[in-house]
């Protein structure tokens, strides 16, 4: 973990939030290739919930919602973690991961295992954010940051049936930023107080609850392994029942192999019909499908796969992160799949001379009009192609002096580090059809 949080500030993408001021714990700022990679995520995401598929409509809904809508959801009663405060050493922990937890004084010991240590009863600690609506802090002005982008879906259920014109099932697919006074956050961008989620909400008739449940398991493994995951550093985790979210009646997690073990990247869950119910009950409004035809009227379960984009990330940049050598010297490469990479066309002159730079940057204004392409002309040519391995660009095209004689450039391979020439003619072409083929990690042939 060490090597890619280095990566990614030494790279540019991602930063400590707020470093000239020493820094806000667990606080990331994503600098530019950490956007155009998450992007790229989230890019494949929304491709997977609406271009593939006829069923899912898209939504982008309010931050701050109406107060009444956690107090629904339970999350105002319920969201909670126990807390426990040490007097000693002023730290506050979770009361059940103090196994997990290094004592603020000794820090090769847990709270609670030192004789100076002295911790208060466990007590519970909701996890939203509270702000205030309006100039002045008064009674009823207090809202919350939401602390899941679901909610905001299913108040806009009614909507949906209104405008969508859809029947169960069909899905409502939402990306955005959530919010949680997470006791205890740390490993990188894994767990902080501010993350993106991508969350679909999935309507279904309540007797095909069980059928959807396995097909959202399945497409969403796939969607981690189509996109470059090793299968085998990657695991569905049913959860225990004691384990289960006050909403839900069955839930899997999808788990990968990080370098600090096994953890959650995504949590399917089946929340039955929870949600619409407690709405329904909280606003008066009737949350229910009427078929028209048939006048067939029932609350629809729901199921739903929520993603994390920032862990999602990580684990992208986990599984890509690898060392290896080209002629006796070492190199550090990202092997992302292509349609995640954030740049996939590096174009280099090999000198900066000779007419070099002029006909490379004529490629380069080409290529960018297809997809997002870099142009660098600075430092020896070696250099070059070891920043674009760091950022994990697959391909880089090099102008050379045979270029300037029969319009031809090579395109290097960063995996197979093979160099083909191709007329620049058929450039665009011949990337155009690399981004297409179906593409496996060559971390899986080592
Ligand atoms: N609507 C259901 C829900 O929010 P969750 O398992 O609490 O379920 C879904 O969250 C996903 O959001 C997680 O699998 C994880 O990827 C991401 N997530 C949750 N808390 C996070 C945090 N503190 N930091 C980063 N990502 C988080």
């Amino acid at each position: 973990m060490d090597k890619i949080v280095s990566l990614c500030k030494r790279r540019g993408f991602i930063f400590p939030s707020s470093e000239i001021y020493g820094g806000l714990g667990s606080s990331y700022d994503y600098g530019h290739y950490g956007v155009l990679l998450k992007n790229n995520v989230k890019a494949e995401w929304w491709r997977a919930m609406l271009r593939e598929r006829d069923d899912i409509l898209a939504l982008d809904s309010a931050i701050v919602q109406h107060p009444e809508t956690w107090v629904a959801s339970g999350h105002l009663a319920g969201f909670t973690d126990p807390l426990v405060d040490c007097r000693t050493c002023k730290l506050r922990f979770r009361a059940d991961q103090l196994e997990q937890s290094a004592c603020g004084r000794k820090p090769s010991k847990h709270p609670g295992e030192t004789p100076d240590c002295d911790l208060t009863e466990a007590r519970d600690f909701n996890l939203m954010f509270e702000t205030t609506v309006g100039p002045v802090k008064e009674e009823g002005s207090t809202v919350y940051l939401r602390p899941e982008t679901a909610q905001g879906i299913f108040l806009n259920f009614k909507n949906y049936l209104q405008f969508g014109r859809k029947k169960p099932p069909f899905g409502i697919a939402q990306i955005g930023k959530s919010f949680r006074n997470e006791i205890t956050t740390g490993n990188f961008i894994f767990r902080t107080r501010e993350f993106e989620q991508m969350e679909m909400e999935f309507f279904v008739p309540p007797d095909e609850a069980p059928r959807w449940f396995a097909h959202w398991l399945e497409q969403r493994m796939n969607w981690y392994v189509n996109l470059g995951i090793r299968p085998d550093h990657l695991q569905l985790r049913p959860h225990d029942a004691d384990e289960l979210s006050h909403y839900s009646s069955a839930t899997s997690d999808v788990e990968y192999e990080f370098p600090i073990g096994w953890s959650e990247v995504e949590g399917i869950a089946n929340r039955g019909d929870f949600d619409l119910t407690a709405h329904a009950q909280h606003s008066g409004q009737k949350l229910e499908y009427v078929d028209s035809a048939t006048g067939e009227r029932y609350v629809p379960h729901v199921i739903e796969p929520a993603a994390g984009a920032d862990r999602a990330l990580l684990a992208f940049m986990v599984d890509a992160y690898d060392e290896d050598e080209i002629g006796g010297e070492g190199r550090t490469v990202l092997r992302l799949h292509p349609a995640l990479a954030p740049v996939k066309v590096a174009v280099l002159p090999l000198v900066r001379k000779d007419g070099q730079p002029e006909l490379a940057a004529e490629i380069f204004r080409e290529l960018r009009e297809l997809v997002q392409a870099e142009y660098d002309e600075g430092g020896a040519i070696g250099r070059r192609y070891r920043r674009q391995d760091e950022i994990g660009t697959p391909w880089a095209v090099t102008v050379d002096h045979q270029s300037l004689e029969d319009r031809t450039v090579t395109l290097r391979d960063r995996d197979s580090l093979e160099q083909e020439r191709f007329p620049i003619a058929e450039l665009a072409e011949e990337i155009g059809r690399r981004l297409r083929v179906p593409w496996r990690s060559p971390k899986l042939q080592s």
